[in-house]
């Protein structure tokens, strides 16, 4: 059995008065036992989250970290950094940073071994660009991206991976994978991942991305192997966050 999990990526979007209304909201709203809900702020709030959500089942996550552990690299944060403020989830290869930062497959592998060096989850984020899905290349794209990482980490490594699958052209456009197109992919990562391990494959989470939102997030999340989903704009409402987690649980 699966556990949901839904995660708010903020992007470089809220303020601390966000970060404490979400606290707020969260702290009294009925939710599923039986889900994982989590917000991913810019860092800068990192720690204000931490004590806004401390009696809220929210979770923290970070959008980005840097593969090393220390050293003179200016602007930059690590992993063991993002551990001490209690963050659980870290993204690696979001479409944005692979497209605005020059962020290739290994710098997310790097990224991706740092996050479980300290114990973190990597939400490994992989996607096909319009282009590339009207070539009808999304299934070799997306588990290509998949590969890259999970080729090299080890047996236990690859357990506490999350990969969520948001095709580019749905992210931020308010154009949605329909369920038949998103659940085809998911299908697909999960059976790649059997190669690897049935086990591992029937119980690592697979999330959903790119303008889930109230309105489609129950049909989206009723596909088998859609476990959860990545949301970005929806997540900087409160009530609609929490109406897509109400639909998760
Ligand atoms: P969106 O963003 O929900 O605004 O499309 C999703 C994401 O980039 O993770």
């Amino acid at each position: 059995m699966r556990v949901p999990l839904i995660a708010g990526n903020w992007k470089m979007n809220g303020s601390l008065a966000l970060v404490e209304q979400f606290g707020q909201a969260f702290g009294k709203a009925a939710l599923s036992s039986s889900m994982d809900v989590a917000i991913l702020p810019p860092l800068p709030y990192l720690a204000a989250a931490q004590t806004a959500f401390e009696k809220t089942p929210l979770r923290l996550g970070a959008q980005t970290v840097n593969p090393e552990l220390s050293g003179a690299y200016t602007g930059e944060v690590s992993a063991s950094m993002l551990a001490e403020f209690g963050v659980h989830y870290v993204l690696v290869g979001h479409s944005e940073r692979r497209s605005l930062y020059h962020e290739d497959d290994s710098a997310v592998l790097a990224r991706a071994q740092a996050v479980l060096s300290e114990g973190l989850t990597p939400i490994l984020c992989v996607g096909e660009t319009l282009a590339e899905r009207d070539e009808e290349r999304t299934e070799t794209v997306v588990l290509n991206q998949v590969k890259t990482v999970f080729d090299t980490l080890d047996a236990q490594q690859r357990q506490h991976v999350v990969i969520a699958y948001e095709p580019v052209w749905a992210i931020g456009t308010g154009r949605t994978a329909t369920p038949e197109q998103a659940q085809a992919v998911h299908a697909a990562i999960r059976d790649c991942l059997a190669d690897y391990d049935e086990q591992m494959a029937s119980t690592l989470r697979l999330l959903y991305g790119g303008s889930m939102k109230r309105e489609n997030a129950a049909e989206l999340l009723a596909q088998p192997d859609i476990d959860g989903g990545l949301i970005g704009g929806a997540s900087l409402k409160v009530d609609d966050f929490l109406a897509i987690c109400q639909s998760a649980g």
